[in-house]
Protein backbone atom coordinates (compact mmCIF):
# COMPACT_ATOMS: atom_id res chain seq x y z
CA UNK A 1 0.00 0.00 0.00
CA UNK A 2 2.75 2.36 1.08
CA UNK A 3 4.79 1.20 -1.66
CA UNK A 4 2.48 1.27 -4.28
CA UNK A 5 1.62 5.18 -3.34
CA UNK A 6 4.92 6.04 -3.46
CA UNK A 7 5.26 5.05 -6.86
CA UNK A 8 2.15 6.83 -8.11
CA UNK A 9 3.56 10.30 -6.84
CA UNK A 10 6.92 9.12 -8.46
CA UNK A 11 4.94 8.13 -11.61
CA UNK A 12 3.21 11.50 -11.57
CA UNK A 13 6.03 13.64 -10.77
CA UNK A 14 7.82 12.19 -13.74
CA UNK A 15 4.20 12.76 -15.68
CA UNK A 16 4.96 16.56 -14.99
CA UNK A 17 8.72 16.91 -15.69
CA UNK A 18 7.63 15.76 -18.89
CA UNK A 19 4.96 18.00 -19.74
CA UNK A 20 6.83 20.87 -18.89
CA UNK A 21 10.13 20.12 -20.65
CA UNK A 22 8.44 18.22 -23.72
CA UNK A 23 5.53 19.56 -23.89
CA UNK A 24 3.09 17.17 -26.50
CA UNK A 25 5.37 17.31 -29.15
CA UNK A 26 5.82 13.72 -31.17
CA UNK A 27 7.25 12.20 -34.41
CA UNK A 28 4.24 10.95 -35.70
CA UNK A 29 1.79 14.30 -34.67
CA UNK A 30 1.09 14.63 -39.14
CA UNK A 31 1.13 11.34 -39.89
CA UNK A 32 -2.92 11.51 -40.04
CA UNK A 33 -3.16 14.76 -41.51
CA UNK A 34 -0.31 15.14 -43.29
CA UNK A 35 1.81 11.90 -44.33
CA UNK A 36 3.77 14.16 -46.80
CA UNK A 37 5.11 16.93 -44.92
CA UNK A 38 8.84 15.28 -44.18
CA UNK A 39 8.95 14.39 -48.00
CA UNK A 40 7.62 18.23 -49.30
CA UNK A 41 10.54 20.02 -46.50
CA UNK A 42 13.18 18.14 -47.74
CA UNK A 43 12.39 18.12 -51.40
CA UNK A 44 12.27 22.31 -51.14
CA UNK A 45 15.57 22.50 -49.09
CA UNK A 46 17.10 20.47 -51.15
CA UNK A 47 16.76 22.48 -54.42
CA UNK A 48 16.98 25.51 -52.48
CA UNK A 49 20.77 24.50 -51.34
CA UNK A 50 21.40 23.50 -54.63
CA UNK A 51 20.65 27.12 -56.04
CA UNK A 52 22.60 28.49 -53.11
CA UNK A 53 24.09 26.77 -50.22
CA UNK A 54 24.56 29.45 -47.74
CA UNK A 55 20.95 29.49 -47.59
CA UNK A 56 20.82 25.90 -45.31
CA UNK A 57 22.87 27.68 -43.45
CA UNK A 58 20.82 31.07 -43.13
CA UNK A 59 17.41 28.29 -41.93
CA UNK A 60 19.69 26.91 -38.97
CA UNK A 61 19.94 30.81 -37.81
CA UNK A 62 16.69 31.19 -38.33
CA UNK A 63 15.93 28.42 -36.12
CA UNK A 64 18.03 29.21 -33.21
CA UNK A 65 16.93 33.04 -33.53
CA UNK A 66 13.18 31.85 -33.08
CA UNK A 67 13.45 29.03 -30.56
CA UNK A 68 15.55 31.51 -28.32
CA UNK A 69 13.00 34.04 -28.52
CA UNK A 70 9.64 33.16 -26.63
CA UNK A 71 10.26 29.18 -27.90
CA UNK A 72 10.39 27.77 -31.01
CA UNK A 73 7.06 29.85 -32.33
CA UNK A 74 7.77 30.62 -35.88
CA UNK A 75 7.30 34.41 -33.60
CA UNK A 76 10.64 35.68 -36.23
CA UNK A 77 8.86 34.85 -39.05
CA UNK A 78 6.23 37.55 -38.87
CA UNK A 79 6.66 40.51 -40.52
CA UNK A 80 5.63 44.16 -39.05
CA UNK A 81 1.86 44.36 -37.91
CA UNK A 82 1.74 47.63 -36.98
CA UNK A 83 0.42 48.90 -34.03
CA UNK A 84 -0.24 45.65 -32.43
CA UNK A 85 3.84 44.37 -32.73
CA UNK A 86 6.80 45.15 -34.63
CA UNK A 87 8.36 42.30 -36.24
CA UNK A 88 11.83 40.62 -34.45
CA UNK A 89 13.31 40.58 -38.33
CA UNK A 90 14.07 44.27 -36.99
CA UNK A 91 15.50 43.36 -33.85
CA UNK A 92 19.50 44.12 -33.89
CA UNK A 93 20.80 40.59 -34.16
CA UNK A 94 18.59 40.01 -36.89
CA UNK A 95 18.68 43.35 -39.15
CA UNK A 96 19.75 43.34 -42.42
CA UNK A 97 21.00 39.72 -41.40
CA UNK A 98 18.11 37.28 -41.10
CA UNK A 99 17.63 35.39 -43.97
CA UNK A 100 16.28 32.42 -45.98
CA UNK A 101 12.42 33.26 -45.17
CA UNK A 102 11.49 32.79 -48.92
CA UNK A 103 12.62 28.86 -48.40
CA UNK A 104 10.31 28.65 -46.01
CA UNK A 105 7.27 30.34 -47.70
CA UNK A 106 7.75 27.89 -50.57
CA UNK A 107 7.51 25.17 -48.02
CA UNK A 108 4.21 26.56 -46.57
CA UNK A 109 3.17 26.83 -50.13
CA UNK A 110 3.52 23.43 -50.66
CA UNK A 111 2.49 22.44 -47.35
CA UNK A 112 -1.09 24.67 -47.82
CA UNK A 113 -1.37 23.12 -51.37
CA UNK A 114 -1.35 19.51 -49.82
CA UNK A 115 -2.72 19.65 -46.02
CA UNK A 116 -4.82 23.30 -46.07
CA UNK A 117 -4.11 24.77 -42.53
CA UNK A 118 -2.58 21.97 -40.99
CA UNK A 119 1.08 22.33 -40.53
CA UNK A 120 2.53 25.17 -38.31
CA UNK A 121 5.47 27.03 -39.72
CA UNK A 122 7.35 26.59 -36.44
CA UNK A 123 7.19 22.99 -36.96
CA UNK A 124 8.52 23.36 -40.97
CA UNK A 125 11.23 25.71 -39.50
CA UNK A 126 12.32 22.71 -37.04
CA UNK A 127 12.23 20.20 -40.00
CA UNK A 128 13.92 22.84 -42.47
CA UNK A 129 16.43 22.74 -40.11
CA UNK A 130 17.55 19.12 -39.60
CA UNK A 131 17.25 18.53 -43.44
CA UNK A 132 19.55 21.59 -43.78
CA UNK A 133 21.94 20.52 -41.51
CA UNK A 134 22.31 16.72 -43.42
CA UNK A 135 22.08 18.58 -46.92
CA UNK A 136 25.62 20.14 -45.80
CA UNK A 137 27.28 16.98 -44.33
CA UNK A 138 26.01 17.22 -40.95
CA UNK A 139 24.59 14.50 -37.87
CA UNK A 140 20.51 13.84 -38.70
CA UNK A 141 18.03 13.57 -36.27
CA UNK A 142 14.34 12.68 -35.17
CA UNK A 143 12.26 15.89 -35.16
CA UNK A 144 9.45 16.17 -33.05
CA UNK A 145 6.48 18.17 -34.16
CA UNK A 146 2.83 19.55 -33.12
CA UNK A 147 3.92 23.01 -32.57
CA UNK A 148 1.59 25.88 -33.23
CA UNK A 149 2.66 29.43 -34.30
CA UNK A 150 2.38 32.51 -32.24
CA UNK A 151 -0.25 35.15 -33.04
CA UNK A 152 2.25 37.80 -32.17
CA UNK A 153 6.05 38.13 -32.44
CA UNK A 154 8.66 40.42 -29.38
CA UNK A 155 11.22 42.39 -30.90
CA UNK A 156 12.18 43.32 -27.82
CA UNK A 157 12.67 39.87 -26.50
CA UNK A 158 14.81 39.40 -29.91
CA UNK A 159 17.04 41.98 -28.74
CA UNK A 160 17.92 41.13 -24.87
CA UNK A 161 17.65 37.14 -25.37
CA UNK A 162 19.98 36.55 -28.17
CA UNK A 163 23.41 36.82 -27.48
CA UNK A 164 25.64 39.56 -29.31
CA UNK A 165 28.56 38.87 -31.07
CA UNK A 166 30.81 41.42 -29.16
CA UNK A 167 30.02 38.67 -25.58
CA UNK A 168 32.50 37.06 -23.58
CA UNK A 169 32.26 33.62 -22.13
CA UNK A 170 31.23 34.76 -18.86
CA UNK A 171 27.79 36.71 -20.78
CA UNK A 172 27.69 33.34 -23.36
CA UNK A 173 27.80 30.98 -20.33
CA UNK A 174 24.87 33.00 -18.76
CA UNK A 175 22.48 33.80 -21.51
CA UNK A 176 22.49 30.01 -22.34
CA UNK A 177 22.21 29.26 -18.83
CA UNK A 178 18.70 31.57 -18.86
CA UNK A 179 17.36 29.24 -21.96
CA UNK A 180 18.47 25.85 -19.79
CA UNK A 181 21.52 24.99 -22.04
CA UNK A 182 24.57 23.89 -20.33
CA UNK A 183 28.20 25.31 -21.03
CA UNK A 184 28.94 22.54 -23.09
CA UNK A 185 25.32 22.44 -24.96
CA UNK A 186 26.54 26.18 -25.97
CA UNK A 187 29.82 24.91 -27.21
CA UNK A 188 28.40 22.16 -29.33
CA UNK A 189 25.23 24.53 -30.59
CA UNK A 190 28.03 27.27 -31.11
CA UNK A 191 29.78 24.50 -34.11
CA UNK A 192 26.84 25.53 -35.96
CA UNK A 193 29.27 28.19 -37.02
CA UNK A 194 31.24 25.62 -39.11
CA UNK A 195 28.35 26.69 -41.88
CA UNK A 196 27.81 29.87 -43.06
CA UNK A 197 28.74 33.57 -43.67
CA UNK A 198 29.49 36.85 -41.39
CA UNK A 199 29.52 40.70 -42.06
CA UNK A 200 33.00 42.48 -41.53
CA UNK A 201 30.83 44.70 -39.03
CA UNK A 202 30.48 42.42 -37.00
CA UNK A 203 33.77 40.71 -36.80
CA UNK A 204 36.06 43.50 -37.10
CA UNK A 205 36.68 44.74 -33.50
CA UNK A 206 37.39 41.52 -32.82
CA UNK A 207 40.17 41.29 -36.00
CA UNK A 208 41.48 44.81 -35.37
CA UNK A 209 41.24 44.92 -31.55
CA UNK A 210 42.04 41.69 -30.37
CA UNK A 211 45.04 39.51 -29.93
CA UNK A 212 43.94 36.15 -29.90
CA UNK A 213 43.86 35.66 -33.19
CA UNK A 214 46.31 33.64 -35.35
CA UNK A 215 48.53 36.01 -37.97
CA UNK A 216 48.30 34.30 -40.65
CA UNK A 217 44.20 34.23 -41.12
CA UNK A 218 44.70 37.82 -39.74
CA UNK A 219 46.15 39.26 -42.82
CA UNK A 220 43.38 37.59 -45.12
CA UNK A 221 40.52 39.05 -43.27
CA UNK A 222 41.82 42.01 -42.75
CA UNK A 223 41.70 42.32 -46.94
CA UNK A 224 38.16 41.61 -46.62
CA UNK A 225 37.33 43.57 -43.39
CA UNK A 226 38.94 46.90 -43.65
CA UNK A 227 39.32 49.36 -40.70
CA UNK A 228 36.55 51.12 -41.89
CA UNK A 229 34.08 50.45 -44.95
CA UNK A 230 33.19 47.54 -46.05
CA UNK A 231 30.67 46.59 -43.48
CA UNK A 232 28.79 43.92 -45.52
CA UNK A 233 31.54 42.52 -46.78
CA UNK A 234 31.02 38.83 -46.21
CA UNK A 235 33.71 36.02 -44.98
CA UNK A 236 32.92 32.18 -43.77
CA UNK A 237 32.07 31.90 -40.21
CA UNK A 238 34.67 29.17 -40.46
CA UNK A 239 36.93 30.37 -43.51
CA UNK A 240 37.86 26.43 -44.52
CA UNK A 241 34.40 25.19 -45.70
CA UNK A 242 31.81 27.18 -44.56
CA UNK A 243 29.26 25.06 -47.22
CA UNK A 244 30.33 22.29 -45.16
CA UNK A 245 28.85 21.05 -41.66
CA UNK A 246 31.53 19.53 -39.37
CA UNK A 247 34.11 20.12 -36.16
CA UNK A 248 36.86 22.00 -38.38
CA UNK A 249 35.24 24.80 -36.80
CA UNK A 250 36.91 23.86 -33.36
CA UNK A 251 40.06 22.53 -35.16
CA UNK A 252 40.13 26.86 -36.36
CA UNK A 253 39.37 27.49 -32.99
CA UNK A 254 42.34 25.75 -31.73
CA UNK A 255 44.51 27.34 -34.07
CA UNK A 256 42.74 30.68 -33.02
CA UNK A 257 41.17 31.73 -35.91
CA UNK A 258 37.73 32.07 -34.70
CA UNK A 259 35.84 35.01 -36.68
CA UNK A 260 33.42 36.39 -33.84
CA UNK A 261 34.86 37.41 -30.38
CA UNK A 262 31.65 35.01 -29.30
CA UNK A 263 33.72 32.09 -31.28
CA UNK A 264 37.02 32.74 -29.85
CA UNK A 265 35.95 32.97 -26.44
CA UNK A 266 35.05 29.19 -26.34
CA UNK A 267 38.74 28.87 -26.39
CA UNK A 268 41.09 31.37 -24.71
CA UNK A 269 41.99 29.49 -22.00
CA UNK A 270 39.14 29.87 -20.07
CA UNK A 271 37.11 27.07 -18.99
CA UNK A 272 35.59 25.91 -22.40
CA UNK A 273 38.97 24.92 -23.68
CA UNK A 274 38.39 20.99 -23.11
CA UNK A 275 35.08 20.91 -24.48
CA UNK A 276 36.38 22.51 -27.86
CA UNK A 277 39.36 20.32 -28.18
CA UNK A 278 37.29 17.37 -27.16
CA UNK A 279 34.95 17.87 -30.10
CA UNK A 280 37.94 19.38 -32.61
CA UNK A 281 39.64 15.78 -31.53
CA UNK A 282 36.20 13.84 -31.73
CA UNK A 283 33.43 14.28 -35.31
CA UNK A 284 31.59 12.08 -33.73
CA UNK A 285 30.91 13.10 -30.77
CA UNK A 286 30.48 16.59 -31.60
CA UNK A 287 27.56 15.28 -34.26
CA UNK A 288 26.19 13.32 -31.41
CA UNK A 289 26.20 16.07 -28.88
CA UNK A 290 25.13 18.41 -31.69
CA UNK A 291 22.17 16.58 -32.53
CA UNK A 292 20.91 16.19 -29.09
CA UNK A 293 21.47 19.86 -28.78
CA UNK A 294 19.19 20.68 -31.33
CA UNK A 295 16.57 18.49 -30.67
CA UNK A 296 16.72 20.14 -26.96
CA UNK A 297 16.22 23.50 -28.52
CA UNK A 298 13.47 22.35 -30.66
CA UNK A 299 11.89 21.58 -27.14
CA UNK A 300 11.91 25.35 -26.35
CA UNK A 301 8.28 26.36 -24.78
CA UNK A 302 5.80 25.11 -28.26
CA UNK A 303 2.66 26.39 -28.26
CA UNK A 304 0.94 23.10 -28.12
CA UNK A 305 -2.88 22.32 -28.08
CA UNK A 306 -5.56 24.55 -28.65
CA UNK A 307 -2.99 27.70 -28.28
CA UNK A 308 -1.56 29.76 -31.22
CA UNK A 309 -2.82 29.06 -34.30
CA UNK A 310 -2.03 27.01 -37.62
CA UNK A 311 -0.76 29.86 -40.04
CA UNK A 312 -2.06 30.33 -43.58
CA UNK A 313 1.21 32.39 -44.58
CA UNK A 314 4.18 32.23 -42.58
CA UNK A 315 4.63 35.69 -42.40
CA UNK A 316 0.99 37.18 -41.17
CA UNK A 317 -1.53 36.11 -38.46
CA UNK A 318 -4.57 34.70 -39.81
C1 LIG B 1 26.86 31.56 -29.09
C2 LIG B 1 26.36 32.72 -29.45
C3 LIG B 1 26.19 33.14 -30.88
C4 LIG B 1 26.48 34.36 -31.40
C5 LIG B 1 27.02 35.55 -30.63
C6 LIG B 1 26.21 34.31 -32.81
C7 LIG B 1 26.37 35.38 -33.68
C8 LIG B 1 26.32 35.27 -35.06
C9 LIG B 1 26.65 36.33 -35.97
C10 LIG B 1 27.09 37.75 -35.57
C11 LIG B 1 26.53 35.86 -37.23
C12 LIG B 1 26.78 36.62 -38.53
C13 LIG B 1 25.55 37.44 -38.86
C14 LIG B 1 25.75 38.46 -39.95
O1 LIG B 1 26.87 38.88 -40.22
O2 LIG B 1 24.75 38.87 -40.56
C15 LIG B 1 26.09 34.49 -37.12
C16 LIG B 1 25.82 33.67 -38.17
C17 LIG B 1 25.34 32.37 -38.04
N1 LIG B 1 24.97 31.76 -36.86
FE1 LIG B 1 25.40 32.39 -35.01
N2 LIG B 1 25.75 33.06 -33.12
C18 LIG B 1 25.72 32.31 -31.98
C19 LIG B 1 25.25 31.02 -31.87
C20 LIG B 1 24.67 30.31 -32.90
C21 LIG B 1 23.92 29.09 -32.74
C22 LIG B 1 23.62 28.43 -31.40
C23 LIG B 1 23.54 28.70 -33.98
C24 LIG B 1 22.72 27.51 -34.40
C25 LIG B 1 22.60 26.40 -33.69
C26 LIG B 1 24.07 29.67 -34.92
C27 LIG B 1 23.97 29.60 -36.29
C28 LIG B 1 24.52 30.52 -37.17
C29 LIG B 1 24.64 30.28 -38.59
C30 LIG B 1 24.32 28.99 -39.31
C31 LIG B 1 25.14 31.47 -39.15
C32 LIG B 1 25.39 31.77 -40.64
C33 LIG B 1 24.10 32.34 -41.24
C34 LIG B 1 24.18 32.71 -42.70
O3 LIG B 1 25.19 32.50 -43.37
O4 LIG B 1 23.16 33.24 -43.19
N3 LIG B 1 24.71 30.65 -34.22
N4 LIG B 1 25.97 34.16 -35.77
C1 LIG C 1 31.77 40.09 -19.65
O1 LIG C 1 30.80 40.92 -20.24
C2 LIG C 1 29.87 41.44 -19.32
C3 LIG C 1 28.75 42.11 -20.09
O2 LIG C 1 29.23 42.86 -21.17
C4 LIG C 1 30.60 42.37 -18.36
O3 LIG C 1 29.71 42.94 -17.43
C5 LIG C 1 31.67 41.57 -17.64
O4 LIG C 1 32.45 42.45 -16.84
C6 LIG C 1 32.57 40.85 -18.61
N1 LIG C 1 33.38 39.88 -17.85
C7 LIG C 1 34.66 39.71 -18.06
C8 LIG C 1 35.31 38.65 -17.24
O5 LIG C 1 35.30 40.39 -18.84
C1 LIG D 1 13.88 26.45 -18.17
O1 LIG D 1 13.48 25.62 -17.14
C2 LIG D 1 12.54 26.21 -16.25
C3 LIG D 1 12.33 25.26 -15.08
O2 LIG D 1 12.01 23.99 -15.53
C4 LIG D 1 11.25 26.51 -17.03
O3 LIG D 1 10.30 27.12 -16.18
C5 LIG D 1 11.57 27.43 -18.17
O4 LIG D 1 10.41 27.64 -18.96
C6 LIG D 1 12.68 26.86 -19.02
N1 LIG D 1 13.07 27.86 -20.00
C7 LIG D 1 13.09 27.60 -21.30
C8 LIG D 1 13.48 28.73 -22.19
O5 LIG D 1 12.84 26.49 -21.75
C1 LIG E 1 38.89 49.19 -31.05
O1 LIG E 1 38.96 49.75 -29.74
C2 LIG E 1 38.95 51.18 -29.69
C3 LIG E 1 39.12 51.61 -28.25
O2 LIG E 1 38.21 50.96 -27.41
C4 LIG E 1 37.63 51.68 -30.33
O3 LIG E 1 37.61 53.10 -30.34
C5 LIG E 1 37.49 51.14 -31.74
O4 LIG E 1 36.25 51.53 -32.28
C6 LIG E 1 37.58 49.61 -31.72
N1 LIG E 1 37.37 49.02 -33.02
C7 LIG E 1 38.20 49.07 -34.08
C8 LIG E 1 37.77 48.39 -35.32
O5 LIG E 1 39.26 49.63 -34.06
Amino acid sequence: MAANLKFLIVVAAAAATVSVSDAQLSSTYYDGTCPTVFDMVKSVVRSAINREKRVGASIVRLFFHDCFVNGCDGGLLLDDNLPAFESEKNALPNKNSARGFEVIDKIKAATENVCKGVVSCADILAIATRDSVVELGGPSWQVLVGRRDARTANKQAADTDLPPFSANLTLLINMFQQKNFTARELVALSGAHSIGMARCTTFRDHLYNNTNLDPIATTDLKANCPQSGGDDNLVGLDHQSPNRFGNNYFQGLMKKRGLLNSDQVLFNAGSTDDVVRTYGDNAQMFSDEFASAMVKMGNMNPLTGSNGEIRTNCRKIN
